[in-house]
């Protein structure tokens, strides 16, 4: 794997420096409508990248250069307060572990940077259509053509007629998709069930919906869906329980039955299913069952 495609953001060197602040961490009430629109924007952004270079950061960055020669040392530098509901979570595993990878000059198996290119046709039918004029806002939930074509594929591969217009959104990553779903139907309080070990962002994503998680841990070696435990956990409170497969990072793929065993769960509790198929195409020695099809049999 090619180490040097990465992108610049991943290879934040260990002795990163930090822009000062631009504008204060706390404005007094009124304070941004002192700023012009570029301005705060500029502020955010630069505030952001801050962020963003903290978070990518050794715990102990080594003092500068200037510090070590006996230089005025920089005005200290308070760290950004995360958001209450946001604190114990980290840095995203995959910068953990790209920053780790870089470190110990390792091959990343953390993130799927492909080391290769993609495929031809599709950036040049990219650079055609920005050519053409398609390079402002597009409609938010897709372009018609694009949620057709996906309605089309999805019958194919799940045998399930969707309106292209109506059950169709087209996001930016599965990681939008969930956060809008998450967000968009879950209020603070209410109960959701993951299997664990799970995707980072779902319960970044819960926490701030106000979400309460209840965690159910798949064991190896087969990863099986602890089917009694499940059903002990769901409750009047549960609002939705959360599959993912096939599954990361274990490669477990849930089977039918455990399928139809969640589904009928959530018939009759009245609760959501949110099925994140992401690596539905990642299916090799067995047939990857889509969750919803379970959902309607
Ligand atoms: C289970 C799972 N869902 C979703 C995603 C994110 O998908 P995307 O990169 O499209 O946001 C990942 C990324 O690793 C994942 O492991």
């Amino acid at each position: 794997m090619n180490l040097a495609a990465f992108p610049s953001s991943l290879a934040t060197p260990a002795t990163a420096t930090f822009p000062r602040h631009e504008m204060p961490l706390k404005p007094s009430p009124g304070a941004l409508s002192r700023f012009s629109l570029p301005a705060v924007r500029g502020s955010l952004v630069s505030s952001l990248r801050r962020i963003s270079a903290m978070a990518s950061a050794p715990a102990a960055a080594p003092a500068s250069a200037a510090a070590e020669n006996g230089a005025a040392k920089p005005a200290e530098q308070q760290p950004v307060q995360v958001a209450k509901r946001l604190e114990k979570f980290k840095t995203t595993i995959f910068t953990q572990m790209s920053m780790l990878a870089i470190k110990h000059g390792a091959i990343n198996l953390g993130q799927g940077f492909p080391n290769f290119d993609g495929p031809d046709f599709v950036k040049e039918a990219a650079i055609k259509a920005i050519n053409a004029g398609k390079n402002q806002y597009a409609r938010g939930y897709g372009v018609p053509e694009l949620n057709s074509a996906i309605a089309e594929r999805f019958l194919k591969d799940s045998g399930l007629q969707v309106n292209p217009e109506k059950e169709v959104t087209v996001t930016s990553g599965c990681t939008e998709a969930i956060a809008a779903t998450i967000l968009g139907l879950i209020n603070p309080g209410d109960e959701v069930i993951l299997f664990a070990p799970f995707y980072d962002s779902y319960e970044a994503t819960l926490s701030m919906a106000g979400a309460n998680v209840k965690a159910l841990t798949l064991r190896a070696p087969d990863f099986a869906v602890p089917l009694e435990e499940l059903k002990a956990t769901v409750s009047k409170n549960t609002k939705a329980i959360m599959i993912n497969t096939p599954h990361n990072p274990t490669g477990k793929m849930f089977t039918r039955e455990e399928l139809e065993f969640i589904a009928t769960l959530c018939k009759e509790n009245d609760v959501l299913l949110f099925a994140d198929e992401v690596y539905d195409k990642l299916a090799f020695e067995a047939d990857h069952i889509y969750g919803f099809y379970s959902w309607h049999v």
